[in-house]
């Protein structure tokens, strides 16, 4: 066979291969079938184009005697068919079959971000915590700071939201004198009610464990320590970044209230955060 043949058959594989990549992830996707598919594409488009290369692009310095000039009986026949006319079709339909395999594979292997879904947006940056938002136990009671004794610790949720997964919050009482909390939030914990995102900032898992000796927060899942005097700043483990704080205040029937949403997202960071906590590009 020759070679325009063989690259022939290896880009016309490639395009079947690819439209069936397409077909396939449309009609619900098979991993196997899919994978199977991407090799032929793959497969059929590179031996192409190294049969092309080897083959027909020929790098070799050609030389060839010079004919003599003019025309030994008049005027030369003319000739039926341009010299070289065959080649330059094959080669533009080759062109042609590699573009369609180019396309075909470009089409198959954008279809799946697809799959990546809407972009969230501003979620990742928001709570169900908002201003003047009542802080009420896992049973959907409000609290009080009388409700909640020195040292102690509950898990409470924003007004209506019970149970929701980034708004659980940790809420600990300690004695106002020994916080030290970061400049600006002086009046975020009234009466010594201080509270934190539950969700670890190293990888997801909820802070379960409140030590009152020293005032630290553990995570159970890799033993990240929050220094719950000062603003939750990790002392020990992986996390690198503290646990956010919720704003609080007591409303005027002496329930305690979020003044806000937390100042920064919660949880894990992720690729899109600059410093300042605001989405980059
Ligand atoms: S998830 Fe908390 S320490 Fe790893």
């Amino acid at each position: 066979m020759s070679a325009e043949r063989w690259i022939s058959v290896g880009l016309a594989l490639s395009i079947a291969a690819s439209i069936g990549l397409v077909v396939t992830y449309v009609l619900g996707g098979q991993p196997q079938v899919e994978g199977a598919l991407l090799a032929v594409a793959l497969g059929g488009l590179g031996a192409a184009l190294v049969v092309w290369a080897a083959r027909l692009v020929d790098a070799r310095t050609q030389t060839e005697a010079l004919h003599p000039t003019g025309s030994p009986g008049g005027t030369p026949a003319a000739t039926e068919e341009p010299v070289g006319a065959g080649e330059v079709t094959r080669r533009r339909f080759l062109l042609r079959l590699l573009a369609g395999a180019g396309a075909a594979l470009a089409a198959a292997l954008a279809i799946p971000v697809l799959s990546l879904g809407p972009r969230p947006g501003r979620e990742l940056f928001r709570t169900d915590w908002a201003g003047g938002a009542r802080v009420v136990d896992a049973d959907g009671r409000p609290l009080r700071v009388a409700d909640l004794a020195i040292d102690s610790v509950r898990t409470v949720f924003p007004e209506g939201r019970i149970g929701s997964p980034d708004g659980q919050t940790l809420l600990i009482r300690v004695r106002p004198a020994d916080l030290a909390l970061p400049d600006g939030r002086a009046g975020w914990a009234p009466e010594g009610c201080v509270a934190y995102s539950k969700v670890c900032t190293h990888a997801g898992c909820p802070v379960g464990l409140y030590r009152a000796a020293d005032h630290a927060l553990l995570c159970p899942c890799h033993q990240s320590t929050f220094d719950v005097l000062r603003g939750a700043v990790p002392t020990f483990g992986p996390a690198v970044r503290p646990l956010p704080q919720l704003p609080l205040e007591i409303d005027g029937d002496g329930y305690l209230v979020a003044t806000g949403d937390f100042p920064e997202p919660v949880g894990p960071p992720f690729w899109d955060m600059t410093h300042d906590g605001e989405a980059g590009g």
